[in-house]
């Protein structure tokens, strides 16, 4: 009995190579579907119908919602995690955790093998494979997409012949993912850069020119991690779609991006990642008034560093543990509250505060009463144009004035 495990979405691609696994080359007896919950909008009835039509034994569901919250948005926030200084990773940062219960459920079937639907140009398929060897060592990895370059046009057919139901959604031009972090949406007339995009695909912001009056919330944290919105404490993955829903109104996290794949290609993707991009915004805010000076400063390029091995799938790896290890002693104090103003396209921080504020108001201040130790400015700048005066010695030396 040859078992295969397949990652599946509910979507066509995912559908296709249920019905696929079992013919041609494949041949396996029996398909499980997995579909894991990390916040996505799906239809579960429509998913488990479509994997039923194409002939899987099994169609598991699997609710990572919470741990994907709390492990992986909660990090990214925690590093403001922004690939090329504008993505929020969020297909970087749901790969691991659905490859993760992909390959438990393999290990407990005694699968032969485990299957993802991404092709051999993306970043997906290294974020899925790295974690599937992470946490299932020798297990046969599948790629359908890539043994067979399929065009749309060619799966919608080989669905229909298979008496797979293809919707509307499934067959849209554009290729979407999402979970509780955002949506990615790409190809169709988005591969033209000189395209704008169209307002059809997004999903989970409104065009901001049409927002309603600018709205202030206030955004309370913990050890770096967010845990109130206006007064009310709530569970980061529920303050996460909050928050999705109240910026997502005025088009906040929209991101139109050329951006570098791990493969080597520069492809336009764009984005809508409003909680992301508003929880992310508010938490840098707050490191600024709390984190020393050169805490911000070793933090900053390790932000980018994480952000990176994240992106390009290394999600299990000690240099990834490393940083976040290095981040976590900087968030200790990192508790307060950030104010913002949602505006049409920006979440706008208009004020921050906290018990562990290293901003002194008597030493920062230009009015009266403030402590600042005027007389030592002068012997500081002596000391610091010292070299300045030599370099410039030389310099005028080697002229011969
Ligand atoms: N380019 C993004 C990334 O590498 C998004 C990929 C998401 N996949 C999709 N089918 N839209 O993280």
């Amino acid at each position: 009995m040859r078992a295969a495990v397949v990652a599946y979405s509910g979507g066509l691609d995912t559908s296709c190579i249920l019905a696929w696994l079992k013919e041609d080359w494949y041949g396996f007896d029996e398909v499980v579907a997995v579909l894991v919950d990390v916040g996505q909008e799906f239809d579960l009835e429509e998913s488990i119908t479509r994997a039923k039509a194409a002939l899987a034994d099994d169609v598991l569901l699997v609710d990572r919602k919470d741990a994907f919250a709390d492990e992986q948005c909660a990090r990214a926030i925690l590093t403001n995690a922004l690939y090329e200084g504008k993505y929020p990773l969020v297909s970087a940062l749901s790969r691991p955790v659905i490859a993760q219960a992909v390959a438990e459920i393999a290990l407990q079937l005694g699968a032969e093998a485990v299957v993802h639907g991404c092709t051999g140009k993306g970043n997906d398929q290294l974020r899925f494979e790295l974690a599937f060897k992470a946490h299932s060592p020798g297990v046969k990895v599948i790629a359908p997409l890539r043994d067979r370059i399929w065009t749309r046009d060619e799966e919608i057919e080989y669905a229909v012949a298979k008496g797979v139901p293809v919707v509307q959604t499934a067959a849209s031009p554009f290729s979407i993912d999402e979970n509780l972090f955002g949506r990615a949406i790409e190809a169709g007339v988005l591969e033209n850069p000189w395209n704008a995009p169209p307002e059809e695909p997004y999903a989970l912001t409104s065009d901001p020119t049409t927002a309603p009056p600018p709205l202030e919330i206030v955004v309370a944290f913990e050890n770096g991690l967010p845990i109130s919105l206006d007064g009310e404490e709530l569970p980061l993955a529920e303050l996460i779609a909050h928050v999705n829903r109240l910026a997502g109104a005025y088009g906040i996290g929209r991101i139109d991006m050329i951006e570098n794949r791990a493969v080597g290609i520069k492809s336009r993707e764009v984005y809508e990642a409003p909680g992301a991009m508003t929880l992310i915004a508010a938490h840098s805010a707050l490191e600024d008034v709390v984190l020393t000076k050169d805490e911000a400063r070793l933090k900053r390029p390790l932000e980018q560093r994480w952000t990176e091995i994240v992106y390009e799938g290394r999600w299990f790896s000690p240099a990834r543990e490393a940083i976040d290890a290095f981040v976590d002693s900087t968030q200790e104090l990192v508790t307060g509250e950030v104010r913002l103003e949602l505006r049409p396209n920006a979440p706008v921080v208009t004020g921050r505060r906290s018990p562990h504020m290293l901003y002194a108001t008597e030493l920062a201040s230009y009015g009266a009463g403030e402590t600042f130790p005027h007389d030592a400015a002068e012997g500081f700048i002596r000391i610091s144009s010292l070299e300045t005066e030599l370099h410039a010695a030389r310099e005028r030396a080697k002229i011969g004035m």
